[in-house]
């Protein structure tokens, strides 16, 4: 296990939409290592870049043209290796997106797959055996070569997907994991890994993880997969780090991933926080906290199995910004809970500062409803919000054009800011290892449909308490043991401890320090 996640807090990045350093409107390497000083300032110590490869850009990159080459967009090779020197000189790791399931119709690899005659690359994709049948289970490109076959798809019908082979074959045309084109697909995944790895990147985070094997209902045969790939990481790149897009962390860390998030789709536990039809995150107060902790009860349970961590994120590329349908106390009251919680914190870029969901954008590169997550950084209050000096025709996605839309600017200047608070729980975080990825957790107080949620982090040297009360009432729980300490931090009013009573002013947070 890569040492460094032990207090690893990570900033995603959109690289299209963080900074663009030379007027073309798109973000790029350049604008990244300009704002370096900005992600360290606030306290993040690691990075998630999305996918900045080679691409026509279908699906905003993850139809990935050429593993090997970066983007132009963005910048050459060198220079994102400029970008990984300039983060280890700051103390920062940094991750790439490894897109291992499938790749654009116009990868060579499919180009050679889509020949009628037979070649190295014939099965290195899923193709049935006849242009009119169609793969079991999946969608399909048919008929745009001369080859008699349709080829499975995994997400849009331009992304063929890889050929990790069935875990139980059923049909002629699926073929065993371990069959010579599965094998050489995973083998040519490890050398892109080696390649970037060799380069100064610190790792991965991977997209659809646990849907490379098909027909793999147990995961068993993806898990086998996983391994054989984690395997090498640690035998070559011990520091490297894994974080599975694949959101059951009973299978991705048994598979050797490092980290696994909880996500949007899957079980509904971490909607069921902030994105549900009544999250449990809102002054509304009409949400319930159990449909959380039973998947996190799952799931934590996994990582203290496998040694790993579940990771739960402020918001992603793919899901609602998190201040949709949110004031501001109400998002220092989420930030309060994602920032002391077990796992590696990831934080959406913007949702630091509470960057609003764009409503009624006309869908970017595949983006569709999720293009409203997807806007530029809003770096201050002049044009183009900072992040670009182009004409604001040119932007990849428009910037908001709220007066009051938050900035980063505004908010360093103002004490009571997001920003600000996000800042003291990072170094709230920093100073005390209970509260860090691997700090012992055990939900202390809660109930279905009640607030506040009140759960233990601790240590060999510290025990603490924190205490959320995200309702927009007042709220208090009786605890089965009696509370001592001393109140390290508080939000939105000091919370009343007597005996075992914890009374929680509305909007709130606490942590205790036991004694
Ligand atoms: C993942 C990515 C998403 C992408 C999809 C297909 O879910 O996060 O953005 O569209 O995989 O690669
Ligand atoms: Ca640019």
């Amino acid at each position: 296990m890569a040492d460094w996640l032990k207090n690893a807090i990570f900033y995603q990045i959109y690289p299209q939409s963080f900074m663009d350093s030379n007027k073309d409107g798109i973000g790029d390497f350049k604008g990244i290592i300009q704002k370096l000083d900005y992600i360290k300032d606030t306290g993040f110590n690691a990075i998630w870049l999305n996918p900045c490869f080679d691409s026509p850009f279908g699906d905003a990159g993850y139809d990935v043209r050429d593993y090997k080459k970066t983007a132009e967009r963005y910048g050459s090779n060198e220079e994102l290796k400029e970008l990984f020197k300039q983060c280890h000189d700051r103390g920062i790791h940094i991750l790439l997106d490894l897109v291992p399931g499938h790749t654009s119709v116009e990868h060579e690899w499919f180009k050679k797959s889509m020949q009628p005659q037979k070649n190295e690359f014939t099965d290195r994709y899923i193709w049935t055996d006849s242009v009119w049948e169609q793969p079991d289970g999946l969608n399909c490109i048919r008929g745009i070569s001369d080859r008699d076959g349709s080829a499975a798809v995994n997400f849009f019908s331009m992304q063929p997907a890889l050929n990790y082979g069935y875990a139980v074959p059923t049909k002629p045309y699926q073929q065993k994991p371990d069959a010579p084109a599965p094998t050489a697909t995973r083998e040519a995944i490890k050398d892109i890994m080696k390649f970037w790895l060799d380069m100064g990147c610190d790792g991965f985070r991977v997209d659809m993880a646990g849907s490379l094997v098909k027909c793999d209902p147990e995961y068993k045969e993806t898990i086998k997969l996983w391994q054989d790939i984690t395997g090498y990481l640690k035998t070559y790149y011990p520091d490297a780090a894994m974080v599975s897009e694949w959101g059951e962390p009973q299978y991705s860390l048994a598979g050797g991933f490092d980290m696994d998030f909880l996500l949007h789709f899957g079980p509904e536990g971490y909607t069921s926080l902030f994105r549900s039809e009544k999250p449990y995150f809102s002054k509304k107060g009409e949400g319930t906290p159990t449909k959380f902790s039973e998947l996190y009860d799952v799931s934590y349970a996994s990582a203290k199995k496998h040694g790993g961590l579940v990771c739960i994120p402020s918001g992603n590329h793919d899901m609602d910004r998190i201040a949709r349908y949110r004031d501001f106390d109400e998002l220092k009251c989420c930030f309060a809970f994602l920032l002391t919680m077990p796992g590696a914190p990831f934080i959406y870029y913007g949702d630091e500062i509470g960057m609003e969901y764009m409503e009624g954008l006309v869908s970017k590169e595949g983006g569709f409803g999720r293009t409203g997550s997807r806007t530029p950084m809003q770096w201050n209050s002049g044009k183009n919000s900072g992040f670009s000096d182009a004409d604001s025709s040119m932007l990849y996605l428009p910037t908001s054009a709220a007066p009051d839309r938050p900035n980063v600017e505004a908010q360093l200047n103002d004490p009571d800011s997001l920003l600000n608070e996000v800042k003291k729980l990072i170094a709230l975080r920093q100073a005390n290892p209970a509260l860090q990825s691997y700090g012992d957790f055990e939900f202390v107080y809660c109930r279905d449909n009640r607030y506040p949620l009140i759960y233990k982090r601790s240590s060999e040297t510290q025990e603490i308490l924190v205490c959320v009360n995200p309702s927009g009432k007042e709220a208090d729980a009786v605890l089965s043991d009696e509370v001592r300490g001393k109140i390290i931090y508080s939000l939105g009013g000091s919370a009343v401890v007597n005996g075992k009573t914890v009374k929680m002013p509305p909007c709130s947070a606490c942590c205790i320090l036991m004694s």
